[in-house]
């Protein structure tokens, strides 16, 4: 479900920049490599984020994935087989996949048994024949081997596919779901996913969505099926595994919450229950009707350093989350999951909505305002780095910095201020319902923001989104 990817790749092909033919040897592995256009009838290996060259893939757009996980977390071992049902986007004579490590077993597309190569993390298909424009298709391949999850630089910390003494901690933003599965790997293409993972017995597996079905499976495991049967970005997949304790029911507005704790964070599992609960239906009240089929989170004992926002099921890693980041990763079910990003310069649509958010509900619960938050960041001194970081242009080397974060969130009140609560949270509730379940770009929130208010915008979105140095105000 890609939107933006062909025109990119358009304006790459008429501007002529980037390799041209086939990806060169070695040339894959490097972050600084230009976007490649592509020979007719081979996919592109980037999907045309000019930040992220080689993350996600040109010539195709994905509907569906259904992965067949078997792990043993004693041997840190996982058996996969990913079927993925695509739409071809131009001809295709071969086209990419992202995948890091792993052997390869079999490919095959529509039942065909199909070549491949591989190059960093890039995986090459080559069908038995080639696809047409518009063709559906369904490439299957067999992998196994240990998971390598990514060591990104310091502010990005260990993620993807991570082994833990009793399973695995499953969070992969940016692009870390190659990390156990061949992928799409890049926002702007969503799907729908099918998971069906067989475990050791003892072990729960927690993937997106619900549980379908929870089966002995026939070496003495088990089987635990879910289903995430709306659109998902890549990163929001998750199958975390370990030792849990559940508590399931609905919150006071009636959506399903499932909340999950690693043994040493049992006395966490009632407030995380509730709490995201009750901060699930309030956000309902402020943004709209909740996206998903169910809420909740899961606290496992791994030390990410940092939550994230998985589709329906929020992991927190190795600590017990405050109201306050309950209500960040809550509020990134409607502004980051139903409404996510085309391309990662946009991150302040994530980051900034979901810190604005924190500050909303800690003004809801009476704690300090929303002014009084947006006043103590706006006293930090000249001196600061978020002032010298434009918050509407993230950068790939330094994506989560704060000022994406912080500033993003002033962004927010900024406007708030200028046109007033009554139009702020319409526009609130706007964007999250003509996006819903869709990929948005800033312009897009901007050119919304003035159409309902009627006031031109420029100047406030330059100074607090785009331009070095702290606003006036
Ligand atoms: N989106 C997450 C949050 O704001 C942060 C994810 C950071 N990713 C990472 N690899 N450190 O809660
Ligand atoms: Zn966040």
């Amino acid at each position: 479900m890609t939107r933006r990817a062909g025109a990119l790749l358009a304006t790459l092909g008429v501007l002529g920049c980037g390799a041209t033919g086939e990806p060169s040897q070695g040339a894959t592995g490097s972050d600084t490599a230009p976007t490649q256009t592509a020979a007719p009838g081979v996919g592109a290996p980037g999907i045309g984020d000019p930040d992220f060259p080689l993350d996600g893939n040109g010539g195709y757009d994905v509907a569906h994935y259904a992965l067949r996980i078997g792990y043993v977390p004693a041997r840190r071992q996982l058996d996969g087989e990913a079927t993925i049902r695509a739409t071809a986007t131009q001809p295709l004579s071969r086209f990419n996949l992202d995948l890091h490590g792993f052997e390869i077993g079999a490919v095959s597309v529509d039942g065909a048994a199909a070549t491949f190569t591989r190059e960093g993390d890039e995986l090459s298909v080559t069908p038995a024949r080639p696809l047409a424009d518009g063709a559906e298709f369904a490439v299957r391949i067999a992998y196994s081997g240990k998971p390598q999850p990514v060591r990104g630089s310091s502010n990005l910390g260990t993620y993807g596919f991570i082994p833990t003494a009793d399973g695995a901690f499953v969070t992969c933003e940016p692009n870390g779901a190659k990390t156990w599965f061949p992928a799409n790997d890049h926002p702007a293409d969503k799907a729908t996913f099918d998971f069906e993972i067989t475990v050791p017995s003892g072990v729960t597996a927690l993937a997106n969505g619900e549980l379908v079905s929870r089966k002995p499976a026939a070496d003495g495991g088990t089987t635990f099926t879910w289903r995430e049967s709306h659109p998902m970005v890549t990163y929001l997949a998750t199958a975390t595994m370990g030792r849990f304790t559940l508590r399931e029911g609905k919150t006071a507005g009636g959506i399903r919450n499932l909340a999950a704790v690693d043994p040493r964070f049992s006395d966490a599992l009632g407030d995380l229950y509730k709490r995201s609960g009750e901060i699930t239906d309030h956000w309902t009240t402020v943004f709209g009707r909740y996206p998903f089929s169910s809420t909740g989170g899961v606290v496992d004992d791994f030390t990410a350093g940092y939550a994230l926002e998985n589709q329906t099921k929020p992991m927190y890693g190795g600590f017990e989350p405050d109201q306050s980041i309950i209500a960040h990763e809550l509020a990134h079910q409607w502004f980051g999951n139903s409404l996510s990003i085309e391309r990662w310069e946009d991150l302040w649509l994530n980051e900034g909505f979901a810190t604005y958010a924190e500050w909303m509900w800690s003004e809801h619960s009476g704690g300090t305002s929303a002014e009084e938050r947006f006043q103590s960041a706006y006293s930090r001194p000249a001196s600061d780095p978020i002032w010298s970081y434009p918050p509407g242009d993230a950068q790939p080397d330094d994506l989560f910095n704060e000022s994406v974060y912080i500033r993003g969130g002033m962004a927010l009140h900024a406007l708030r201020k200028e046109i007033g609560d009554g139009t702020f949270f319409k526009l609130l509730k706007t964007w999250a319902a003509e996006h819903e379940h869709g990929t948005v770009t800033t312009e897009q929130f901007t050119a919304l923001a003035e159409r309902l208010s009627g006031k031109q915008l420029d100047t406030l979105f330059d100074v607090w989104l785009f331009k070095t140095g702290r606003p006036a105000v």
